[in-house]
């Protein structure tokens, strides 16, 4: 990036359609989020923004073709926790998150939630405990492919428990929450703006959110560290990225728009009614998210290699 190119690239932007690709189903948790914001950043931005669902391989497949995109501010990745997480799971990871991206900017934060079919036997997070230890590898667990944030607390239930469940993968959570709904898979672990509808309609039942504090919107849900397994948090972040050759110029337009829609009070409504909140101001500019990227790089790798799993 840089140069002195970038301000003449930039004066037009956007002068077409900006797609945003989503690593997952439509439908979603990630979609759901990318939907919410694409509206007020294409009014701010003074253009379209058509959004595609890219799916395959734990998000994976949607980075690498954001990465090989041309770099003109036309194509923008939606991703989150598992852009940190793939590097551990995948040997031959066609793109480098460091590398091959620039950050435009975190956009929010997600509590995950335990969660199973309506008529699974346990009723507390207590009885899920003693059950999955007892029938272990009887018990399904869903998840959006290895790199997906429900494959990530998926391994973490499992280390904590000291059990190996039978792991369904689906395309995204999004279907993965039908499946649950209609009782063809037992348990998941997944993030609040998929989830919070279906709880509080009573079509699935849940046993805990894992981030420290309680949801607003999930008041009688206790939090895993009250449900006796500190050990089991996991909050979801979700970021845009654009191609590592992305002109600055355009990137900070992108970063202005996204700094717009997360203080529309819109945005912040609905994400509060699904249990999360859009960024901080300050964590939302690009070189705080890509500072906190790196971070998260280096906090989940020894986590996933003590679990020793691995894509390929
Ligand atoms: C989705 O959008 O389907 C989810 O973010 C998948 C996941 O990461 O679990």
């Amino acid at each position: 990036g840089g140069g002195g190119g970038d301000d003449a690239a930039a004066e037009g932007y956007p002068e077409d359609d900006i797609t945003f690709v989503v690593p997952f189903s439509a439908g979603g948790p990630t979609d759901t989020v990318t939907r919410l914001v694409a509206e007020p950043m294409a009014e701010e931005l003074g253009g379209n923004v058509v959004v595609q669902n890219v799916e395959g391989a734990g998000g994976t497949i949607a980075a690498g073709q954001v990465a090989a995109a041309n770099p003109d501010g036309y194509t923008v990745l939606m991703h989150h926790i598992g852009m940190s997480t793939a590097p551990s799971l995948y040997a031959d990871l066609p793109y480098e998150p460091l590398e091959d991206f620039k950050t435009v900017g975190l956009v929010t934060e997600v509590p995950m939630t335990i969660v199973a079919r309506s008529d699974f036997e346990p009723g507390t997070m207590e009885e899920l405990v003693e059950y999955v230890e007892q029938n272990a590898e009887d018990v399904t667990l869903a998840n959006a492919g290895i790199g997906a944030a429900s494959h990530l607390c998926g391994l973490l239930i499992q280390e904590a428990l000291g059990v190996k469940l039978t792991e369904v993968p689906y395309e995204g959570t999004g279907p993965a929450l039908q499946d649950l709904v209609a009782g063809e898979v037992d348990l998941m672990c997944d993030q609040t703006t998929n989830t919070t509808g279906q709880i509080q309609a009573g079509q699935i039942k849940a046993y805990a959110v894992t981030t420290p504090e309680r949801v607003e919107s999930l008041p009688d849900l206790p939090t895993t560290e009250e449900a006796g397994l500190e050990a089991l948090q996991v909050g979801v972040w979700h970021g845009l990225y654009v191609p590592a050759e992305t002109p600055d110029a355009i990137v900070e337009k992108l970063s202005a728009a996204l700094k717009v829609a997360l203080a529309d009070q819109n945005v912040i409504d609905q994400l509060a009614e699904l249990g999360a909140a859009p960024s901080s101001e300050e964590d939302a500019t690009p070189d705080a998210h890509m500072e906190q990227l790196e971070s998260q790089i280096e906090l989940w790798r020894p986590i996933i290699e003590e679990a020793g799993v691995a894509a390929n």
